[in-house]
């Protein structure tokens, strides 16, 4: 349903409920801008100054990547404020994959909820969001799940919260019971089921390239994708390595360990304007390397299409385009 972050607007009218003594929303300070303005204008809309009511996690000094430990302490310091904590599970810069199990349940027994930011993580790395607890997901469709710019959006609402018709939320036409939908009455009937939290008719075109992609996922199987994923990303892993070795401000900041990682590297090129060299990147290897600025070339061999050979040709294009 919808876009992103709608979707994450709409989950937050539901799941934050602020109160003057816990209204805090833990974010992380590189979280996507998008996800940064959606929280700052929710905490302002319930009358909280942003800059107080967003508390954002930074890495270590001289780190690039988030600890478990330090996200555990950082709720545990603030348990007694926090109302939300709301992390990207694959992080889009840094491509660091949150201990999302560790992360929830600290979260939760901080009396806060927990919501995830999926973009970068949906179709990319195992997800067991009702087994871990969270209290709600969303994502997008057009990244790993392959279906274009704008496609849809998909919303996760813990079973325990489903029963639960008084949680506060916006309705429309798709709220509503389908199987009374054409009785044309006044009032929502709502389900048990997250498709209550829907408001309008489904875009047909993009609900196309969802469902053919998601076919593609059910027979590929995401257990199969995963362990194409770690083998692919590693075998990458190693290439860029050997590439960054003799070329000192060029270096991997995505976790070494596969655990915590999808199918992305992000490669943090200190000394140089990263937007020309996907440009030269592209244009003359046809590799689609992503920069993001300030200083990130993010490269992500998805298991579905990418092989290792282009994996080669992206770490030889690397080279090439840093010695230019
Ligand atoms: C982590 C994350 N959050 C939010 C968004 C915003 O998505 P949309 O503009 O579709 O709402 C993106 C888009 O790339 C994203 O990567």
């Amino acid at each position: 349903m919808n876009s992103l972050t709608v979707n994450l607007h709409l989950m937050m009218v539901s799941f934050y409920r602020p109160t003057p003594e816990r209204h805090a929303i833990l974010i992380e300070d590189g979280a996507f801008p998008s996800d940064s303005y959606a929280v700052r204008s929710q905490a302002a809309f319930h009358g909280y100054d942003p800059d107080e009511a967003v508390i954002r996690l930074r890495p270590r000094p001289g780190e690039a990547v988030l600890r478990t430990g330090d996200v555990v302490a950082a709720i545990g310091d603030n348990s007694n404020k926090i109302a939300l904590v709301l992390l990207g599970a694959v992080n889009y810069y840094t491509g660091e994959f949150f201990d999302m199990e560790a992360v929830t349940r600290a979260g939760r027994e901080a009396g806060a909820v927990v919501g995830w930011d999926l973009a970068h993580a949906a179709g990319n790395v195992p997800l067991s969001l009702h087994d871990l607890g969270a209290d709600w997901a969303a994502w997008c469709s057009y990244k790993y799940l392959n279906s274009g710019p704008g496609s849809l959006s998909g919303v996760f609402v813990h079973s325990r919260h489903l029963a639960d018709h008084e949680i506060p939320r916006f309705a429309g036409w798709w709220s509503t019971d389908p199987s009374t939908r054409f009785e044309m009455a006044p009032s929502v009937r709502y389900t048990n089921s997250a498709d209550s939290w829907q408001l309008s008719n489904p875009p047909i075109l993009s609900m196309a390239a969802v469902l053919f992609s998601l076919e593609m996922f059910d027979q590929a199987g995401m257990v199969a994708l995963r362990a194409k994923s770690v083998r692919l990303t590693g075998y990458l892993e190693s290439l860029l390595d050997e590439v960054c070795a003799s070329r000192p401000a060029v270096g991997v900041i995505t976790p070494r360990d596969p655990a915590r990682r999808g199918a992305q590297l992000s490669v943090r090129v200190a000394d140089r304007d990263v937007g020309p060299l996907a440009g030269k990147l592209r244009g003359s290897f046809g590799v689609h390397a992503d920069a993001r600025r300030p200083d990130v070339l993010r490269f992500a061999p998805a298991p579905m299409y990418n092989t290792f050979h282009d994996c080669w040709r992206a770490a030889s294009a690397l080279a090439a385009v840093l010695d230019d």
